[in-house]
């Protein structure tokens, strides 16, 4: 067991953000998706850099980070529109053993990214509409590793991470867990876990293909 799997032992809400943008436990989940899979990790949304450097340390190869699927050269892709990276995030992107792992972008993730690369995992915290969050996944799911590949939502699924003030507000996005309810019913993939909002499926199948069309047609124009 590793610490993150202790989330269970804290009261975990929107207080435990920082530069990260994450609840602990919802954090918790993003490192045990990294640890479970291998290959190259893509994210869709990083904006002050706190994920992906979680991203980057949970894929960080070294003795103290078991075997299979950590090994080195584990590459992770990063797609924001718009990022503020935070200057604590800048100076650990810029450590040996980091900075050659990493390809930061400034893109538009409702679209392919034009190459062959392809993925173990992938996070996807972007556009939380319903559209964005459904082109942000057809856009990129071909990339995923069919069987094994993770994809981690952040704010899927209704908790009460907000609900620090006892007003009963419910923290996630209506259009992102409408997206993923439909994912699930598809077939494509199936549920791993939850914590807090997020929401990790494993890849179990391709989408259909006029699903994906329709999908990101609409962002082509
Ligand atoms: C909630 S923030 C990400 C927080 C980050 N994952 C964290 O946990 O620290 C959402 C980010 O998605 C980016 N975003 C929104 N729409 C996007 C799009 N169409 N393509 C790429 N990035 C987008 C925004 O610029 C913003 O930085």
């Amino acid at each position: 067991m590793g610490f993150e799997d202790l989330a269970w032992l804290f009261r975990c809400d929107h207080r435990n953000r920082g530069i990260l943008r994450l609840d602990f436990d919802e954090a918790a989940v993003l490192w045990r998706a990294v640890r479970a899979t291998r290959g190259d990790i893509l994210e869709i949304g990083r904006l002050l850099g706190g994920s992906t450097v979680l991203l980057a340390e949970a894929s960080r190869e070294g003795p103290d980070r078991a075997p299979g699927g950590l090994g080195s050269g584990r590459r992770i892709v990063s797609l924001d529109i718009a990022p503020r990276h935070r200057p604590e995030c800048e100076a650990y992107f810029a450590r040996e053993g980091v900075r050659e792992r990493l390809d930061l972008r400034i893109a538009n993730a409702h679209l392919p990214i034009a190459s062959d690369e392809r993925f173990g995992m992938c996070f996807i915290d972007g556009d939380h509409s319903y559209e964005g969050v459904r082109a942000d996944t057809c856009a990129h799911w071909d990339r995923i590793d069919t069987g094994d590949g993770l994809v981690v939502f952040h704010d899927a699924i209704p908790n009460d991470g907000l609900d620090f003030k006892n007003d009963g507000t419910l923290a996630h996005a209506p259009g992102v867990l409408r997206w993923c309810e439909e994912l699930l019913a598809t077939g494509c993939a199936e549920e791993v876990e939850r914590g807090g909002s997020m929401l990790c499926v494993r890849k179990t199948r391709e989408l259909p293909a006029a699903l994906v069309e329709e999908a990101i047609a609409v962002w082509r124009e």
